[in-house]
């Protein structure tokens, strides 16, 4: 079987996060609209992208960046219109790009119309559509705690109850036990589908059921002060999280090669929830992201473990997708930054991303070395930002605009963009980087091609051969086909010994050139190389 035949699209493609405010603006407002993404199509096309998930762009009152919906048919003025959304999947799909739209279905907007009924009265027909509870001897109902700190319960003086929000007060959480609400959210999804979105992005979805008794979370200082001091034991991943996902994924069936991807948010606790997601029937999420890498130091045996342990818990019939950057964390070249190293260790982590074993989910930017903008207090747009300036000081950073050019405001827009650019765009940008073959972005292109074409990458099983701290060698293989990588995450020159007795052909190196032979035994690795070996005819 060469690698092209049963090519699924959300398996073994490349998909590709687009922030749409940041990634290029057509109107000349300073933010990145719809029509944007459909200009850069080709660039996405060229890069070898098969899909693109769009981060939320529903009508929304932008508290949360759009997290917050408050008409879930529609699209933001701020993004274009439903035309130039249609457009957009038109051209993607003439290019065999995918679309995955964000379905954001915890909680709505306070804005949305369902909220506005439901807290208008005690006795209105939404009202059992949110979660109202009343005070318990005068106190909130429970101890829990939101994602962004605080309770969760907010006070609604017109109503004398409480509702609940697992993040910002203005993001009141759905009442998934009500069967009206789930209905309504499939509703959502055919909408969507039946326009031909090729699958969603679902967010904080082991968030949508909490626990009916109300039980308080056990405190725990351990857990850390990003979880409120307290195990979330009654807050997410609750019994009846299964039934959901399969219902979800019975309204994704009915149409042909659809996807969802679920975002676990577990933030550093392992795989064990995202697994959860996936169903050991391979019947719940096509995908779910297991957040580790992004909170793993830059060290070669830390990263093995997260995918060792990763790859021990995915069920047969599931299938790994994998991440190093989104628009929550600082980018991971931010994260492992090393001044003039920065861009080779780019490089190290483009070739484990996509060698490793699953799907792999690019944030845009990623491929041209984009590191996080700087941001002062007067730049900040991120209500986690606003409420903890200094101490947090939010996710304005990751979100920056693209970098496509040296020109005026690095080509991304005519004017001012909303978000400051980083000051190195005159260096780190399409254009340049285009013509440099040495490139990060050159990098990218070469090895996603060569993902493309070799079916162990894309199917191969994955068997870790040796990890220190410093190199990370692996072995990708498909029937009788076999891939060796090599990385080296340091500095200097490192040896590995290689046990068997093939020759081994280059394939794609940091250091060496394409098709020139490796000797069997003991190989010298460069600093930061990444090397790519297929056995040699003899
Ligand atoms: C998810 C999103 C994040 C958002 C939050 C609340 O974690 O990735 O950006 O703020 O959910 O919707």
């Amino acid at each position: 079987m060469n690698a092209e035949s049963n090519y699924v699209w959300w398996k073994h493609g490349v998909l590709y996060e687009i922030w749409p405010r940041s990634f290029y603006d057509t109107t000349g407002n300073g933010s990145g609209d719809l029509k944007g993404i459909t200009a850069k199509l080709d660039y996405l096309s060229d890069l070898g992208i098969d899909g693109v998930w769009l981060g939320p762009i529903n009508a929304s009152p932008m508290v949360d960046s759009g997290y917050d919906v408050s008409d879930y048919r529609s699209i933001d003025p701020l993004y274009g219109t439903m035309a130039d959304f249609e457009l957009l999947l038109g051209e993607a799909h003439k290019r065999g790009i995918h679309i995955i739209m964000d379905l954001v279905f915890n909680h709505t907007s306070d804005q949305h119309a369902w909220f506005i009924e439901s807290s208008s009265s005690r006795d209105n027909p939404k009202r059992n559509w949110y979660i109202w509870h009343d005070a318990k001897r005068g106190r909130r109902p429970t101890n829990w705690k939101a994602l962004v700190g605080g309770s969760v319960w907010e006070w609604d003086k017109k109503t004398k109850q409480y509702y609940l929000h697992s993040f910002l007060k203005t993001q009141p959480d759905l009442n998934w036990r009500n069967r009206e609400v789930r209905d309504a959210v499939y509703d959502t999804m055919k909408f969507w589908l039946d326009k031909g979105v090729d699958g969603f992005r679902c967010d904080i979805l082991n968030y949508y059921l909490k626990d009916e008794a109300l039980r308080d979370n056990p405190v725990s200082l351990s857990a850390g002060i990003y979880a409120g001091f307290q195990k979330h034991l009654y807050t997410r991943d609750q019994p009846g999280m299964e039934e959901i996902l399969k219902e979800m994924r019975s309204v994704l069936d009915r149409y042909e090669n659809r996807m969802m991807v679920g975002e676990v948010y577990v933030a550093q606790e392992g795989p064990a929830m995202a697994v959860k997601c996936l169903g050991n029937e391979g019947d719940l999420c096509n995908l779910a992201f297991e957040f580790s890498l992004l909170f793993t130091k830059w060290d070669a045996s830390k990263f093995s473990e997260v995918i060792k342990q990763w790859y021990s818990v995915i069920p047969e019939r599931g299938w790994p997708c994998n991440v190093l950057s989104n628009h929550d964390q600082p980018r991971a070249i931010t994260r492992y930054a090393a001044g003039r190293d920065s861009n080779k260790r780019a490089k190290v982590m483009a070739a484990f991303l996509l060698t490793i074993r699953g799907t792999p989910f690019l944030y845009y930017g990623e491929e041209i070395g984009l590191k996080n903008s700087r941001i002062s207090r007067r730049d900040v747009t991120d209500t986690i930002g606003k409420m903890y300036w200094p101490i947090v000081k939010g996710r304005d950073g990751e979100r920056n605009p693209m970098q496509w050019s040296d020109g005026p405001y690095a080509g991304f827009s005519a004017v001012k963009p909303w978000l400051p650019l980083n000051s190195d765009y005159a260096e780190v940008n399409v254009e340049a980087q285009m013509k440099d073959p040495t490139s990060v972005l050159n990098f990218y292109r070469q090895l996603i091609s060569l993902r493309r074409a070799r079916a162990p990458l894309l199917r191969g099983g994955f068997e870790l051969l040796s990890s220190d701290k410093y190199l990370i060698a692996y072995r990708r293989t498909y029937q009788n086909q076999l891939i060796y990588v090599i990385l080296n995450f340091a500095g200097g020159q490192r040896s590995h010994v290689n046990d068997s007795n093939k020759r081994w052909n280059v394939l794609l190196s940091t250091h060496r050139s394409s098709n020139s032979i490796v000797d069997k035994g003991n190989f010298v690795i460069y600093p930061y190389e990444a090397l790519i070996l297929e056995e040699a005819e003899s």
